[in-house]
């Protein structure tokens, strides 16, 4: 038997790693006054991951045990008691509190070892935003986290389409395995089948729920037994050799028996290990453990860590931007208003993509252009912000946003100019007409509706040759209907009237020669306009789509907005 906890070998070598996106420079280059190699370092220790799951899986309980590891909390449960009267540090609005769920997206930074992480909360609640699908645009990869009684569900699938289309690395856990738990064979066919992807389980479990003995590392060639706690203090770990005679007594000759099995199945019949597929998104690394136990945490955020990439290089139109021999570069993916009732700010949520951002320096506004300071540059950790003096690529930092920034926008340096791809519009799934209940609002609703809309909460269109008394609304979770009309209500004063609609499908028309009006289109089909003036139609039923593409040679429909 030994103990370990800091001296775990990883399966994969550090250098592996670093090779993506780590160009050394010469010792002598530097940039905006800083040594290149300096930079380097700092920008090579960053990893920034999105974590996602399907609400309950334990993403929150999982997240605070990393925060545990890296020592930014020392008891596990400050984070979080949604029972009691506390709420997750991430919940800021008012309507979070009053249903006590997670509604807005939130960034963590904290130290581990020598890496920098930089964690990318996504909100759990089903009712999610379009913020859930832009804060996977910021990240470099992906945690997922699976409850191993119930797989793979919806809002997992959902996410997981997001992570694909970006080609990130993609990392699973599967919780809870103190529960009564899936057949693991099954759960690994299941993320197979349903998600698309080949997984390779970095550890093994031995049975599960009263019957869970631990997990076999299977790099280490070595079981790692469960120990039962309360999970608030960081655990070690006992580990014991597969030839160990004593294994078999301390996990009963049935469950030694099943273990030695699913190994030899495992290594005979499973995928084979490939950091390049790992990197590219095609093969995920799988860990077991439980969250709420505190078991195989430490193991799997140490094995990620390795695994998982630094900040990857980015496309602008001057082309690909490495982050570390360019100067500072960033874009906005988030907009959050009254973070801070007190203060009755606005937040711009920036990931810096490429060299250093130092307080007072001055940026370059791309879509305003107009060099400027940012102001207040802040860091998050959950609710607690910090002015920061630096922040470098892979680093999100909160920037005071007087009502000029857009989702996508791109700040770079004045003599490095360039435009970062912007972030799609991804299709709002729930409609609904809105107006004002008080015709004298107008001024007020016409301001709430399009502030709300350009923080990204909400999509507005207009029927064609309509005014702005009226709009349609769209939006990703049918949540945001509530928000919209709470900040409505609080922050402008107006009332709202919210007639829902039927539609289920909306589609952006890509022809620019195209006369909506003359389409030949189902009778329940509407057509629109976004607030940048581009076509679109909203369809009750996807039959009503293939109707309208098959009606109207040459059309192009497109479920995601361009930039
Ligand atoms: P989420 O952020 O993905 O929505 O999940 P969260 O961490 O809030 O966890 C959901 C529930 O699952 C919580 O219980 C949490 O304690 C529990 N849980 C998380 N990880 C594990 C685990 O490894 N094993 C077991 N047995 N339970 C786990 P709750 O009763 O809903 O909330 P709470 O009162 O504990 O906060």
């Amino acid at each position: 038997m030994k103990t370990y906890h800091l001296d775990f070998l990883s399966i994969v070598s550090l250098h592996i790693n670093y090779k993506r996106g780590m160009i050394k420079p010469a010792n002598d280059q530097s940039i905006g006054g800083f040594r290149l190699s300096n930079l380097q370092d700092e920008i090579t220790r960053r990893r920034t991951f999105a974590i996602i799951s399907h609400p309950d899986a334990g993403k929150t309980t999982l997240t605070e045990k990393f925060l545990l590891y890296g020592g930014a909390i020392s008891l596990a449960g400050s984070v979080k008691g949604k029972k009691t009267a506390k709420h997750a540090v991430s919940d800021w609005m008012e309507i979070e509190k009053q249903r006590g769920i997670s509604v807005t997206s939130s960034v963590m930074q904290f130290q581990y070892q020598n890496y920098c992480i930089n964690i990318l909360d996504t909100p759990g609640h089903q009712d999610f935003s379009e913020d859930t699908y832009r804060t996977l645009m910021a990240a470099d990869s992906a945690v997922m986290v699976i409850d191993a009684s119930k797989g793979v569900e919806n809002q997992t699938r959902k996410l997981f389409k997001v992570c694909v289309m970006r080609h990130i690395p993609i990392f699973t856990f599967i919780n809870k395995m103190d529960r009564e738990a899936k057949n693991p064979f099954d759960l690994m066919e299941e993320i197979e089948q349903e998600l698309g992807i080949q997984t390779y389980p970095i550890n093994w479990p031995i049975g599960s729920g009263k019957e869970f003995q631990g997990v076999y590392d299977r790099n280490l060639k070595e079981m790692i037994a469960f120990e039962a706690n309360n999970g608030q203090h960081q655990v070690k770990a006992t580990a014991l050799d597969l030839q160990d005679e004593t294994l078999k007594d301390v996990i009963g000759t049935e469950h030694y028996q099943t273990l030695l099995e699913d190994i030899e199945l495992l290594d005979g019949a499973g995928s084979e290990f490939s950091q390049q597929r790992v990197s590219d998104g095609t093969l995920s690394p799988v860990f077991f453990g439980s969250a709420l136990t505190n078991f195989g945490v430490e193991p799997f955020l140490r094995d990620f860590l390795t695994m998982t990439t630094s900040p990857l290089p980015r496309s602008a139109d001057i082309g690909i931007i490495d982050p570390a021999t360019n100067p500072f570069s960033g874009f906005i993916f988030k907009i959050q208003a009254n973070m801070n009732k007190a203060h009755r700010d606005r937040i711009a949520f920036m990931r810096i993509c490429s060299g250093q951002f130092e307080k007072g320096m001055e940026v370059f506004h791309i879509q305003g252009n107009k060099k400027m300071k940012l102001l207040q540059p802040q860091q998050m950790m959950a609710q607690d912000r910090e002015v920061i003096d630096e922040a470098y690529a892979g680093d999100i930092i909160g920037v005071f946003d007087p009502g000029i920034f857009s989702i996508g926008d791109t700040l770079c340096t004045a003599n490095h100019k360039m435009i970062y791809e912007g972030i799609p519009t991804f299709a709002p799934e729930h409609f609904a007409r809105v107006s004002q209940k008080d015709t004298l609002k107008r001024k007020q609703f016409v301001k709430g509706t399009s502030q709300i809309a350009q923080e990204g909460a909400i999509q507005i269109f207009q029927e064609l040759d309509s005014g702005m008394e009226e709009v349609i609304v769209g939006v990703v979770g049918v949540l945001q209907f509530e928000v919209l009309e709470h900040r409505l209500k609080h922050e402008y004063h107006v009332d709202i009237r919210m007639e829902h609609l039927p539609y289920q499908y909306i589609r952006w028309i890509e022809n620019h020669d195209i006369d909506p009006k003359k389409l030949n289109l189902t009778s329940d089909t509407k057509r629109i306009q976004d607030l940048k003036g581009r076509y679109l139609l909203l369809f009750t039923n996807s039959w009503g789509v293939q109707w309208a593409l098959d009606k109207n040679p040459g059309l192009e429909l497109s479920e995601f907005g361009k930039a």
